[in-house]
């Protein structure tokens, strides 16, 4: 997996700066090409010399420095790199990505990348704990970089707590992780629903959910990030994800006929919209006014996408569910055919509609059962993908 690719190694200004040299050695063992950026202050902790002379390359200690190759325009390591690592990364480098500053080479290079960045923080207990380091670090998973918890133990200060870098065979096996993922949906189709269906009632009145699309645009910006073709089918108006093709929908009717369409050619659907099981009856064509103490409205059933959208490609659904969550799930994987489900129980905080994070748990047809804790969407999104790849190499 390392074998020829370009893992830019950053390292900033921790005691842990000289654990660096043992992950950028193991790193160069395995064959990567291990390029070193170090700032300004883990030069004070370890020589850029030793870095040299493990991995072989020229290590970019500042932007104006003349040795390397990298220098003359900063990008050029952003675009070379496989994946970033920064380890050790201390709360100044971390609330400086969280806020999009550059102002070092390292920063610079973080903000130019589109490779997938690992960051493993080391530092003293309460600078982790502090509220500020959680945000930032809270801000970073919900842009899609993998952080590395760091462990516990015996710290620089001689107290005992968390914040000690995470062991060398954790980081080197996250950035094995997102090697394998970035290209293992190379080729691939995937149709994803997004979003919360809108059923009009009249011209002014819709029936709706509370459901935001993030979910959704999560998958969809993850898959085409794994390279697959992704078609994102919404009724969301959040930013479209880079380099999908979005088709954007209101009422179920219209989402069933845009997913039948879009769905021909593909490998998988994931269906991660709330499709309305019900619309008006009657669409009313003039504003419904105010007359009456009551008004009752006639609903009938839409069609189920899902149950009933032929092909032989994977089909995953997703089960909002607030009692009986596991069992429901369950129902729906079989009733309507799917290969997987992911479901979750809305009752539980920072979970569900309208929020970053989602705690769910995976179906698969075969009955296996996987609970994954609190999660950024898009970390959930990479462990559904990891499921929809793991039926797709065995087909
Ligand atoms: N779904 C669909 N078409 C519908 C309703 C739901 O394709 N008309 C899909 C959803 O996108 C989701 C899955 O089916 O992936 C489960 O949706 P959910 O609303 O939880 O299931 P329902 O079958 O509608 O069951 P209920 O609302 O009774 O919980």
């Amino acid at each position: 997996m390392l074998e020829g690719k370009t893992v830019v190694l950053g390292i900033t200004g921790s005691i842990a700066a000289y654990k660096a040299a043992g992950l950028a050695s193991k790193l160069t063992q395995a064959g990567a090409g291990v390029e070193v950026v170090m700032t300004e202050a883990a030069t004070r902790f370890i020589t850029p010399l030793t870095l040299r002379s493990i991995t072989g390359r020229p290590v970019v200690t500042g932007m104006w420095q003349p040795a390397s190759e990298f220098n003359i325009e900063h990008v050029s390591l952003a675009e070379a790199a496989d994946v970033v690592a920064i380890a050790p990364a201390t709360a100044n480098v971390i609330a400086k990505l969280a806020s999009g500053i550059a102002d070092d080479i390292l920063t610079c290079t973080v903000l130019a990348t589109r490779a997938p960045v690992i960051v493993a923080p080391a530092m003293n207990d309460n600078m982790y704990r502090n509220p500020v380091t959680q945000e930032n670090l809270a801000r970073l998973r919900a842009r899609g970089f993998v952080i590395i918890e760091p462990g516990y133990g015996r710290l620089a200060s001689g107290k005992t707590g968390i914040g000690r870098l995470a062991e060398l065979g954790k980081i080197i096996g996250a950035i094995r992780q997102v090697l394998q993922r970035k290209s293992d949906l190379a080729g691939k189709r995937m149709v994803v629903t997004a979003g919360g269906t809108r059923e009009p009632i009249d011209p002014v009145r819709f029936i709706g959910n509370r459901s935001s699309g993030k979910m959704g645009y999560a998958l969809a910006e993850v898959a085409r990030e794994r390279g697959a073709k992704v078609t994102l089918v919404t009724t969301s108006s959040l930013p479209p994800p880079a380099e999908v093709e979005v088709v954007t929908v209101e009422t179920a009717l219209q989402m069933k006929r845009a997913v039948t369409r879009v769905a021909k050619n593909t490998d998988a659907l994931i269906m991660a919209a709330a499709v309305a099981d019900y619309r008006p009856e009657k669409v009313a064509r003039a504003k419904i006014k105010k007359k009456s103490a009551k008004l009752t409205l006639g609903l009938v059933a839409t069609l189920d996408i899902l149950a009933e959208i032929k092909g032989g490609f994977i089909k995953v659904g997703f089960a909002a569910e607030s009692e009986d969550v596991i069992a429901n799930a369950r129902k729906k994987l079989e009733t309507k055919g799917l290969d997987l489900i992911v479901a979750n129980d809305i009752t539980i905080k920072d979970s569900g509609f309208g929020a970053d994070s989602n705690k769910v748990t995976i179906i698969d047809k075969n009955g296996k059962v996987e609970d994954l804790p609190l999660m950024s969407k898009r970390e959930v999104a990479d462990r559904v993908l990891d499921r929809v790849v793991g039926i797709l190499v065995k087909r």
